[in-house]
């Protein structure tokens, strides 16, 4: 078991190098089940959620070459069954895309109920209606979800609610269709454009991936391609909010300013200088930061997945801010390891109440699950005293290096054994 010890007050400065999109990662990683050929993906974040996903593919009997810690060559052609069951895909939620990619390569999926972060119902409804409008029938038996066509056809499909899930595994089982899908209501998270840009280099047909309408228009085989895949916009986030919390000056390098739009928007209104370059953001904060208030949404507007860190952030804001999380039904269960550390938060339903407290003090507390964890990086980072950080695998599924990267810009952080303090760097 480890943990993270931080002691906070130390200002920051210097430069962070923000790795691969975990999210774009996790999606095309399985999109590779759909080329006849090898692939050779770049910029692979080195990070939990890769593994797994990696080992699932190669349980299943592809081939994954890891030619150095951030690129892999993937040879999907040994996959003999399109079936990942509950120990492969227990610990990932995006274990889920395997349904779209197998169903669009082999007409047939069968994928346990996938795992992942625990915040509140994550139903896959809206893949499912996709997938039969594509001419798919599913049942789920034995915690299975089973899913068959005999063959999939090009169509229209509105979905209900904007979703990521939906959106990708639609456009994975419908690359290969007879003719021509459109997803109307598509999700529009630099992901999706991601994948369809990786998509259309091994050969699809995929176009208007970034607005809410996709269309794809079918093909018959795809290749093999190399692909480089975006840096990610939730580290890049969270290490924007590091240094607001800490104060410092600090260049977040490897970023694409305009998937931050929503964040530096926001950390503007809290009165954080950011300067934008063509792929660095500069982010200068004095660690006394403004009230404001939060609604989460789709792309582009504030994402879900940096709403605990600006809740931490908002913590010792000067006035009351109001967070409403609008995309998860409960994603607050890390305010109680804030107000461990004296946060003054009350929650009411999808809204999180916090009354600015002068600063935080450092206590022991556990990451809930992976956003929650990099929240509390963040909070430590600004707080009085040492903080202590359980159950961090929550944090090495998503986070590369986080340690290192942190440490690099003057941070007081080290990963311990939970029985002996070893640091490591
Ligand atoms: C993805 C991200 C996750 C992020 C989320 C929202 C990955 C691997 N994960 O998750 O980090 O928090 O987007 O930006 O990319 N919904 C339905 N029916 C469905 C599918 C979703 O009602 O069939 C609802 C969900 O309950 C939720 C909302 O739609 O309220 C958004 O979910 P979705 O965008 O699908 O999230 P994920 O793809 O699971």
């Amino acid at each position: 078991m480890e943990k993270l010890v931080i002691t906070g007050g130390n200002r920051l400065h210097g430069t962070i190098k923000i790795s691969g999109a975990k999210n774009a990662a996790v999606a095309i990683i399985p999109a590779v089940i759909l080329s006849d050929g090898v692939c050779r993906l770049e910029n692979i974040p080195d990070i939990e959620d890769v593994n797994i996903i990696d080992e699932i593919l190669c349980k299943m009997g592809a081939s994954v070459r890891h030619i150095n810690e951030n690129s892999l060559e993937i040879d999907p052609s040994g996959i003999e069954e399109p079936v990942a069951t509950y120990d492969l895909v227990r610990h990932m939620r995006a274990s889920c895309y395997l349904m779209g990619a197998l169903l669009g390569k082999y007409l047939r999926a069968d994928v346990a109920l996938p795992g992942g972060c625990d915040f509140g119902v994550r139903p896959v409804d809206q893949h499912l209606k996709g997938f039969g409008i594509l001419g798919a029938k599913h049942i789920v038996e034995d915690d299975m979800i089973k899913i068959k066509a005999n063959k999939l056809t090009g169509n229209h499909i509105y979905l209900d609610v904007v979703s990521v899930g939906a959106t990708v595994n639609v456009m994975l089982a419908a690359v290969k269709a007879e003719g021509r899908t459109t997803i109307e209501n598509a999700a529009r998270e630099p992901h999706i454009v991601d994948l369809a840009n990786f998509l259309n280099s091994m050969g699809a047909d995929v176009r208007g991936a970034g607005t809410d309408v996709i269309k794809i228009n079918g093909v018959k085989t795809l290749r093999g391609t190399t692909y480089s895949i975006i840096p990610d916009q939730i580290e890049a986030g969270t290490y924007m909010a590091a240094v607001c919390s800490a104060g410092g000056d600090v260049v977040i390098q490897n970023v694409i300013p305009k998937h931050l739009e929503s964040i530096t928007a926001k950390l503007r209104e809290m009165g954080v200088t950011i300067e934008e370059f063509d792929d660095s953001v500069r982010v200068v904060s004095s660690g006394r930061l403004k009230r404001c208030n939060v609604t989460t949404m789709p792309h582009p507007g504030f994402p879900t997945d940096m709403q605990p860190q600006i809740a931490a952030l908002l913590s010792t804001a000067d006035g009351t801010s109001i967070v409403n999380e609008a995309v998860w039904d409960n994603r607050f269960r890390y305010v109680d390891e804030l107000r461990r550390m004296g946060a003054d938060i009350s929650v009411d339903g999808s809204l999180a109440i916090i009354r600015g407290i002068e600063r935080l003090t450092g206590a022991p507390v556990k990451a809930t699950d992976l956003r929650a964890g990099a929240a509390m990086i963040v909070a430590a980072l600004g707080a009085k005293g040492t903080t202590q950080i359980e159950d961090i695998r929550h944090i090495q599924r998503g986070y590369e290096n986080v340690v290192g990267k942190l440490s690099s810009v003057g941070a007081d952080i080290s990963l311990i054994k939970t029985n002996e303090s070893m640091k490591q760097a």
